[in-house]
């Protein structure tokens, strides 16, 4: 079971990075700048949902029983507020609903882990429906509604809205440690490829799923590179290879080429070793 201080260590492992990182930042690489694999709907998908289902449940009835559940609450907590700021990234953000929906996200998935440090019921309660109310309000601008495509000559009269203005990355610190980054994406998401690539490969349904667990694997190594997480060369340059590779899976995975994706995943697997071996301290 995980436990509470678990997650403590955790988190000082967090701040001793992002004190190792602010000392380092004059050698330090720069963001990364290649292309990004996520679209919204897999980032929706893959973090989002799972995330606020896992919330919801943690919160149910008597709430979190034992400090591991807390634990999970605060890592779900930081992982929306790290999406928060992706969905201000890569010219995701439209326009100014979008943008106020993600601060508002930020701002209540911080309340939510400042809850969770206190395990504080009511406030953990009070920030999750004002998460919820940050999902609401974008998705009743943003996501449509699954409906029968408009008639085609309806379609040149209605140019994409001007975004109201250049959408401003959010400044604000984050939330998730590595750990958070690695307990709620990279595990789960490489263990997830590992196995569809298993004996004859995917279904025909399985190959899409396998096009978002790869595309959310190339998101973490580009958040990886940000908010002063990257220390050093090996750091950098295993982010750069678990772009590369999760790029060609996912890429891969479209024309549903078995060796492609095993050839990615190989270079996938290579990148979290060769992290690991240096920034991975052995368990205690
Ligand atoms: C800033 C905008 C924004 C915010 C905030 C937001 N969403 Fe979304 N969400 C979208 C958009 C846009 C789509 C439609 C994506 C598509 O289908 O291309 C979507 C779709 C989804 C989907 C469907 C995914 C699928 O596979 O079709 C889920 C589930 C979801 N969101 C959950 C959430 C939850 C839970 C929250 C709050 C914690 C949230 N979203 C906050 C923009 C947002
Ligand atoms: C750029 C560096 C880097 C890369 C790339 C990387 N990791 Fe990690 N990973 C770390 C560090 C650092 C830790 C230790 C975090 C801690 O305990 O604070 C870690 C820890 C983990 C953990 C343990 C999390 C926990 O709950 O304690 C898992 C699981 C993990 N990584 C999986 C992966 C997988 C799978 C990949 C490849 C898809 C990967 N990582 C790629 C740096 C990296």
């Amino acid at each position: 079971m995980k436990t509470w201080a678990g997650k403590n260590s955790g988190y000082r492992t967090h701040m001793t990075w992002t004190m190792l990182a602010a000392v380092a930042l004059t050698t330090s690489a720069g963001v990364a700048e290649d292309a990004r694999v996520a679209s919204v709907k897999v980032i929706m998908g893959g973090i989002h949902g799972p995330a606020m289902k896992a919330i919801s449940d943690l919160l149910k009835d008597t709430g979190p029983g034992d400090d591991g559940a807390w634990g999970q609450i605060a890592t779900h907590a930081a992982l929306l507020n790290e999406s928060g700021h992706v969905l201000m990234q890569n010219n995701r953000c439209p326009d100014k609903v979008w943008a106020d929906a993600a601060a508002a996200l930020r701002k209540s998935t911080t309340d939510l882990y400042t809850a969770t440090t206190k395990k504080d019921l009511n406030a953990a309660r009070e920030a999750q429906k004002a998460m919820g109310a940050s999902c609401g309000a974008c998705h009743a601008q943003h996501k449509k509604a699954a409906a029968p495509a408009p008639p085609a000559e309806t379609k040149a009269e209605a140019p994409p809205a001007a975004p109201a203005a250049p959408a401003a990355e959010a400044k604000e610190a984050r939330l998730a440690g590595i750990k958070d980054i690695m307990a709620g994406i990279n595990g789960p998401q490489c263990k997830a490829l590992g196995n569809a690539l298993k004996d004859a490969g995917p279904t025909e349904e399985g190959w899409d799923s396998v096009v978002m667990h790869a595309a959310l694997l190339n998101e973490a190594g580009h958040i990886l590179m940000q908010d002063k997480r990257c220390p050093d060369k090996v750091w950098k340059d295993a982010c750069t290879a678990l772009r590369e590779g999760a790029a060609k899976f996912a890429e891969a995975a479209k024309t549903k080429n078995l060796e492609e994706a095993r050839s990615g995943f190989q270079s996938v697997t290579g990148a979290c070793g060769a992290c690991h071996k240096a920034h991975k301290k052995p368990a205690t």
